[in-house]
C-alpha cells in the first residue's frame, strides 16, 4: 500500500482538485498582501477544501469560514481541514449564494474562487448582495477566475473554457468583468485592483464603500 493509499483510506471523503493545487501559491501570494494580518475570513464555494486548509495554514493569525452548498463538498472539506487539524478554521457552512441573508456574524474579507464562471448569473448577483451584508464597513471581497474584458476573451483558452462551459451549462460562462463590476457597485461594492494571475485568471478585489442599495 502507497502512502497516497493509507491517505484515501483515512479521508475516503477528501476532494482532489488538481487546479486547486496549482493556483493555491498563486493566490496565497496575492491573499498575504491585502488581507489584514488577523482578518475573519468567509469562503464562498470553498469545494474540496484544499485552498481553505492550505490558506489558514500558512496564514495562522487570520481566521477562516469555508462554506458550500454541496453536501458532499462539505464533507471534503472537513477532512482537509481536520487532519492535521487547524485551530483557525471553523467547521464548513452549508451555504447557497442565493440563500440570505448567509450569517449574523460580520467578516473582514469573502474569498470566492472559481465560482461565478460555474454557476448561473443570478449567483453572481447574490454573491456581490450577500458579500456586502456580511462584510464589515471596508472590507474586501476577493474574487479569482477567468473574465472576458472589453467584450473580447483574453485568450484562446478562456475562450475554448467558455465554450465547454457553455456545452455543460448554457447558464455557465466566463464573465464579462465590468459585468461583474457593476453588479459590485449595485451592492455598494467599488473595484479596487486587479492582478493578473497565471493561465489568463485574474484576482479581482473589491472594497465595501457603501451599503447594498438594490436588494434582492
Ligand atoms: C469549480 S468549483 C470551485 C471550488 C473551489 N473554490 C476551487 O477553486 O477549487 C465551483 C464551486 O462552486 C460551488 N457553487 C456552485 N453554485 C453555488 C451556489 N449557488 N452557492 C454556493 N456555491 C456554489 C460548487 O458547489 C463548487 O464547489
Amino acid at each position: 500500500m502507497s502512502a497516497d493509499d493509507s491517505a484515501a483510506d483515512r479521508h475516503p471523503d477528501r476532494g482532489f482538485a488538481p487546479s486547486a493545487e496549482r493556483n493555491r501559491e498563486p493566490i496565497l501570494a496575492v491573499l498575504r498582501e491585502v488581507l489584514p494580518p488577523t482578518a475573519r475570513v468567509l469562503e464562498i464555494a470553498s469545494g474540496t477544501g484544499q485552498h481553505v486548509a492550505h490558506f489558514a495554514a500558512a496564514l495562522p493569525t487570520t481566521h477562516w469560514q469555508p462554506s458550500e452548498a454541496d453536501a458532499a463538498m462539505r464533507r471534503s472539506i472537513a477532512q482537509w481541514i481536520g487532519d492535521p487539524p487547524l485551530s483557525n478554521v471553523a467547521r464548513p457552512l452549508a451555504l447557497d449564494v442565493h440563500r440570505r441573508p448567509w450569517s449574523s456574524e460580520r467578516f473582514d474579507a469573502v474569498v470566492c474562487i472559481n465560482m461565478i464562471h460555474i454557476s448561473p448569473w443570478s449567483a453572481t448577483r447574490a454573491l456581490m448582495i450577500g458579500a456586502s451584508e456580511v462584510l464589515q464597513p471596508a472590507g474586501m471581497l476577493f474574487l479569482y477566475g477567468p473574465y472576458r474584458r472589453g467584450g473580447a476573451h483574453t485568450a484562446p483558452s478562456n475562450e475554448r473554457f467558455e465554450a465547454w462551459l457553455r456545452g455543460q451549462n448554457p447558464e455557465w460562462g466566463v464573465r464579462d468583468l465590468e459585468a461583474v463590476q457593476d453588479l459590485a457597485a449595485d451592492a455598494g461594492l467599488t473595484l479596487e485592483r486587479i492582478v493578473e494571475m497565471p493561465a489568463n485568471n485574474l484576482s479581482v478585489l473589491f472594497r465595501k464603500t457603501a451599503a447594498a442599495n438594490r436588494p434582492q
